[in-house]
């Protein structure tokens, strides 16, 4: 044993360099699942199961297609996993730049400049109207928490403490740190990990097919004004700020109801609560839009982004605001205590900024918006055909890439079907070579809605296959 690890790793460490060709070599596949499988933890996963059956490990991918260690194809319809891989798998330009960049200058902490940070900034803001400032993070967590904490500094030291609290939505997801996770609309992913640093305070949800509000004439206009409810409930002059995701993406592809932003930014001016958008699933194009709230005019304070911005080439994410926020924050120099008293360590890693800067090249030469918005329709008008034929679809949601299908076991009733038949669903796709998503651990009861963001990149015979093989698994599923 000891001597077959010795001979693998000399096989495949050379001068510190991992080479990656073990693909269809099933030896050293074994090897690798076993390490795997002993010592690795994998994230939101439940590992009893991998006593039994090999855990999964992909090793390689171009364009929409991924193959795994055992040399399985498939085709990713959400984009590696957790809607990331914007601009799809092997994108050689990507590697190129964060290489030049490494070996140029891999890393110094972002209280200094760089290059890459410079030009990124410059091309982010040139796509954003009426923002400014940029401050780089690496996850979306990381990003958001920024936001959450630069709201308790504006209160402590413009509002006298009092405009502290910070809104966020049921349904809605914004991470998985202790702070992210008291903003969190979903029950199944906070619950055990509390108690939570307090002031965080839920906002009900815009999902126009569960209506709360069964006898108002507006829902959009209903469930807004639920959140002006919210703040008059608490006293407005005690809310900083309101976490809102433009589209909810975990809790269940939610796109907003005619009616809605509107008046939510009219709430927001009203109380002069600054409006925080939420843009790591839908930023960076997913919706067609540079930006998800691009879709509905809106004008935020501040705004998060991540996964899709270097499509996952590099671990960059940024906090984006307005000259206004900023302000407050050098407004009395001599004070020690007067400025964003906060680091990122790996923000300031080199590659995120130049993976970025390529990332958003690739989108623009290769027109992937005009192509998200066409082939989005493309995948909804094939949702919608599966929904004609299959009764067990009650709902299906979605702007460009970004589309879900709620299955229920009553179209009447509205009932969520069993989570376990949604999985086989799920799982039946996998097993026929395609991926695709489900809400997982977000409210009980209520992981029923099918998940798809393929990479912006698609095109009609990889929708096709996506399509089908769903058909097929409905079809296997639910009959
Ligand atoms: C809307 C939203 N915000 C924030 C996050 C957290 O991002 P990260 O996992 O990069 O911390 C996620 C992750 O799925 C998300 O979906």
């Amino acid at each position: 044993m000891a001597s077959a690890k010795a001979e693998f790793l000399k096989k495949h460490y050379k001068l510190g360099k991992i080479i990656m060709n073990y693909m269809h070599d099933g030896n050293d596949n074994r090897h690798i699942i076993e390490a795997d499988r002993n010592h690795v933890w994998h994230h939101l996963s439940q590992h009893k199961q991998y006593e039994t059956v090999d855990p999964p490990i992909m090793v390689e991918g171009k364009g929409l297609r991924l193959w795994d260690i055992k040399g399985r194809e498939y085709l990713d319809a959400v984009s590696g996993g957790v809607w990331t891989v914007n601009v799809g798998y092997g994108r050689v330009s990507i590697a190129d730049a964060v290489r030049d960049q490494l070996v140029k200058l891999n890393y110094f902490a972002g209280s200094a400049g760089s290059v890459g940070a410079a030009l990124f900034s410059e091309r982010l803001i040139e796509k954003m109207p009426g923002m400014s400032r940029v401050y780089y993070a690496n996850s979306g967590s990381e990003a958001n928490e920024k936001v959450f904490k630069m709201v308790r500094q504006i209160s402590a030291r413009h509002h006298g403490g009092r405009k502290w609290k910070i809104l966020f939505r049921e349904r809605d997801y914004h991470g998985t740190t202790l702070g992210t996770l008291a903003a969190c609309g979903q029950p199944q992913r906070s619950a055990d990990y509390g108690p939570f640093p307090p002031g965080f305070v839920e906002v009900p949800h815009c999902l126009e097919y569960r209506n709360q509000y069964p006898d108002a004439p507006d829902y959009g206009l209903a469930a807004a004004n639920a959140i002006e409810e919210v703040i008059l409930r608490e006293g407005p002059d005690t809310i900083g700020a309101i976490c809102l995701e433009p589209i909810t993406a975990g809790g269940g592809v939610i796109t907003p109801p005619v009616g809605y932003w509107p008046r939510v930014q009219e709430i927001c001016k009203k109380y002069n609560i600054l409006l925080h958008i939420d843009e790591v699933v839908c930023g960076i194009g997913r919706t067609g839009r540079w930006f998800g709230y691009q879709n509905y005019d809106i004008k935020p304070d501040f705004v998060t982004v991540a996964k899709g911005v270097a499509s996952g080439y590099a671990a960059i994410s940024c906090m984006i605001t307005t000259e206004a926020v900023f302000d407050l924050f050098k407004d009395s120099p001599d004070d020690p205590l007067n400025y964003f008293r906060d680091i990122s360590t790996f923000g300031g890693c080199l590659s995120g900024p130049v993976a970025a800067l390529e990332n958003m090249r690739i989108i623009e030469d290769e027109e992937l918006l005009e192509n998200t918005r066409v082939m989005g329709e493309r995948f909804m008008t094939g949702l919608n055909g599966l929904m004609a034929k299959h009764p067990v679809i009650g709902d299906v949601r979605g702007k460009g890439l970004f589309c879900g299908a709620e299955l229920v076991k009553d179209r009447i009733t509205k009932e969520p079907m069993d989570e376990k038949l949604v999985q086989a669903v799920v799982k039946q796709c996998m097993s026929d070579g395609v991926i695709i998503g489900m809400t997982n651990r977000s409210l009980p009861g209520m992981n029923n809605t099918l998940c798809f963001s393929p990479a912006l990149s698609i095109n009609d015979d990889e929708t096709n296959q996506i399509i089908d093989t769903l058909d097929k698994a409905l079809t296997s599923v639910f009959g």
